[in-house]
């Protein structure tokens, strides 16, 4: 069932020119992060890196598996995983620009020999059946034009038994205002829906994270952030775009937590 109707040449772009902010000014990541509360310090690449490993401890990978990251970004936490877990990562993202900064980034890294980057569609993978041991997609899947597509084609290059963990943003119930972040993207789900989704592909849900802190906190340190470095970006933007920005974030980070919640499941092939 094809449900949204964009070109993927339509998010590649999108992507190309949000990764090159998300490097210069947000660490390298294009998402949120995890800090407990207002008192804790962490900077934003920290808070990214946390949030990594809860979501990646879900898997629960041994050292020597094959991991997929779909929809990687430029690569920064392919590499942290491959450092962290001693596995053998490969990243896929539609964007050109940010698989090759992804290269370059892993080239310049200790970790050069364990990861490989490509560009790629996670709804028509190059990969062949029974390849990955465990999937990975960090707020990468809300751009999917369809869902059931990209779930078919996780479950058909997972082997039996692997694992596959998402995370997004979601609605704590369908009556929430929680809106698309912008006009290629699914319309946000809430965790039941992402959960049927999954068993309809074939996979059994084994876990469920709901958490409060992520989308609060990281409302938080990325409006405090922005302001920081906003003359920086006015300088190399323009101040039109720096203030599409602002008001992009003010509407991004407006709702509670009484609506929004940040989603982590993991499930398996059988
Ligand atoms: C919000 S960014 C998250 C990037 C990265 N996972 C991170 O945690 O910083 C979404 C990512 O999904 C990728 N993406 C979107 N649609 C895709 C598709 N159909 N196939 C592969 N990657 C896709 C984008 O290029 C981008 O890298």
């Amino acid at each position: 069932m094809s449900e949204l109707n964009w070109n993927p040449a339509e998010v590649a772009d999108f992507y190309d020119g949000a990764s090159a902010l998300a490097d210069k000014y947000f660490g390298g990541y294009q998402r949120q992060g995890y800090w407990y509360d207002d008192n804790d310090e962490a900077s934003l690449e920290v808070g990214a890196e946390r949030l990594t490993r809860k979501i990646v401890d879900t898997l629960g990978l041994r050292r020597g598996e094959s991991l997929l990251d779909a929809g990687c970004g430029s690569g920064t936490a392919s590499i942290d995983i491959a450092g962290a877990y001693g596995v053998e990562v490969t990243g896929i993202t539609i964007s050109p620009v940010e698989a090759a900064k992804a290269r370059t980034r892993a080239a310049a890294s200790e970790v050069s020999g364990q990861v490989r980057f490509e560009t790629g569609d996670y709804h028509c993978l190059s990969f062949p059946e029974n390849h990955f041991d465990a999937i990975v997609a960090f707020e990468s899947l809300f751009n999917a034009f369809d869902l059931e597509k990209a779930l078919a084609e996780f479950h058909r290059v997972l082997r039996p038994g692997g694992r596959v963990a998402i995370s997004e943003i979601s609605k704590t119930t369908d009556a929430s205002p929680l809106k698309k972040p912008f006009p290629l993207a699914r319309e946000p789900m809430t965790a039941e829906s992402w959960i049927k989704a999954f068993e309809s592909a074939g996979f059994v849900v084994e876990e469920r994270i709901q958490s409060r802190r992520v989308y609060v906190n990281t409302g938080k340190r990325h409006t405090e952030h922005f302001e920081k470095v906003s003359g920086l970006l006015t300088e190399e933007f323009g101040a039109e775009m720096t203030e599409g920005i602002r008001q992009g974030m003010r509407e991004a980070f407006h709702l509670g937590p009484e609506d929004v919640t940040y989603l982590i499941l993991c499930a398996r092939k059988q």
